[in-house]
């Protein structure tokens, strides 16, 4: 295998976006590709991501970002795998590089839902459910997190400040990133005042709807030779499954697919826990970072709700997570969500993250869950 980096990124601000998706991908590819030294002739192939391109009456989005770029010659193919659509993108654009199938590939994620309702933005969610099992008995995304934070709590001695001190935390951070949908610190009297939506998730539990793009451009070292910007060496990147419908899972303390993709990410890597400076994790909702950190390893079962309120998870705490502001804040444009954690990480690797630095980091893991938890990427980054 090749050692391949990751050479330029680039995002939009997430929240509403007056483009297209098309557009808006294009354009941050555009950026990506400019900080990356290369020029868009030197991709050999673009992964797109885009889950509800349909809500846009448009599909097929590979060709149309290329010939944007200026090289409708170049392949491209659409990568599908729910909320971590784009993760998985960035893994194949790995596996091409890596395996000496192309010098550089580029990875591109967007998303826009913001002219639907919150019904029909929910309906569109739903389809990265069990359609037969799951969705036509009612059940939505915050209904399925919040069964997962019921059997959390069921278990573990939790308070709601635990989980509110997780939501705080991510909005602080976001409002240090200008890129984020939420700007707007919170105080925990916001949180607990604010409006029941699927028990025990309150508003401020969940990520909001987002529009966004985000681009990362991953070429071989061989190839690129004299860097512009600070590259991150992808030291892992796994993908993992696990089965779709919580009914069917042996337990739901955890999400399966973030213990196994993470396992094989440090096996690839060969690091421990203990060498990774900081983390984007998918905090779809509060108790997905919980459980996230768990799953990854991090911290041990029962241990992650309280992680926020401890301090540990802060920016200059022994673990900082989100420093972007994860996707509470950030948001949540679906498919956009994967490529935008190695924008934070690359921002933050090159020194662009002014007002919400994680100082002296060195290495950096992204975890991406498709949906809850069906499927799942980790990614491990180091300076060179
Ligand atoms: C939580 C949720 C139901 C709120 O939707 P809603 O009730 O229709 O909210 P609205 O869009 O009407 O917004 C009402 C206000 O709340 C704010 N808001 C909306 N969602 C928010 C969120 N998640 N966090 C904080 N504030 C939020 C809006 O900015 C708006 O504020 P304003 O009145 O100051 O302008 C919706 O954001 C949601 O379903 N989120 C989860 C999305 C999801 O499932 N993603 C997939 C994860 S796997």
């Amino acid at each position: 295998m090749r050692e391949t980096w990751v050479v330029g990124a680039a995002s939009n601000r997430f929240g509403k976006m007056s483009e297209t998706g098309r557009e808006a991908g294009t354009r941050v590819a555009a950026e990506a590709i400019q900080a990356s030294g290369l020029e868009p002739k030197d991709i050999g192939y673009t992964f797109v991501s885009n889950c509800f391109g349909a809500a846009e009456r448009q599909g097929h989005v590979g060709p149309l970002v290329n010939s944007g770029l200026g090289i409708p010659d170049v392949p491209s193919c659409t990568v599908e795998s729910a909320c971590s659509s784009s993760s998985a993108a960035l893994h194949e654009a790995f596996v091409h590089v890596a395996g000496g199938f192309a010098d550089a590939a580029l990875v591109v994620g967007m998303e826009k839902l913001s002219h639907l309702d919150t019904l029909a933005a929910t309906s569109y969610f739903t389809l990265g459910a069990d359609c037969a099992y799951e969705t036509k008995n009612g059940a939505t995304f915050p209904g399925l997190y919040a069964t997962l934070a019921t059997a959390y709590r069921s278990v573990y001695r939790t308070t709601p400040e635990m989980f509110g001190a997780i939501a705080i935390k991510n909005h602080a951070n976001g409002a240090r990133n200008p890129n984020a949908h939420f700007q707007k610190e919170i105080s925990m009297e916001t949180y607990l005042g604010s409006p029941m939506i699927a028990s025990p998730l309150r508003l401020y539990d969940c990520c909001p709807f987002s529009d966004g793009a985000a681009a990362v451009v991953v070429a071989a070292k061989e190839f690129v030779k004299q860097p512009v910007t600070e590259p991150l060496v992808i030291r892992a990147s796994a993908r993992s499954g696990s089965i779709m419908d919580m009914q069917d899972r042996p337990d739901l303390l955890g999400l399966p697919a973030t213990r196994t993709a993470a396992d094989a990410a440090f096996r690839q890597a060969h690091l421990g826990r203990r060498d990774i400076d900081f983390l984007e994790v998918h905090d779809c909702f509060t108790i997905a970072e919980a459980l996230a950190l768990e799953d990854l390893g991090f911290l041990p079962k029962g241990a992650g709700a309280g992680a926020a309120l401890e301090g540990i998870t802060a920016r200059d705490g022994r673990l900082p997570v989100n420093p972007s502001g994860g996707l509470k804040a950030k948001g949540h444009p679906v498919s956009a969500t994967g490529a935008a954690q190695v924008v934070e990480i690359f921002e933050q690797m090159n020194g662009r993250a002014a007002g919400r630095e994680v100082p002296r980091a060195e290495t950096a893991l992204a975890h991406n869950v498709g949906a809850t938890g069906g499927s799942c990427s980790v990614h491990i980054f180091s300076r060179r």
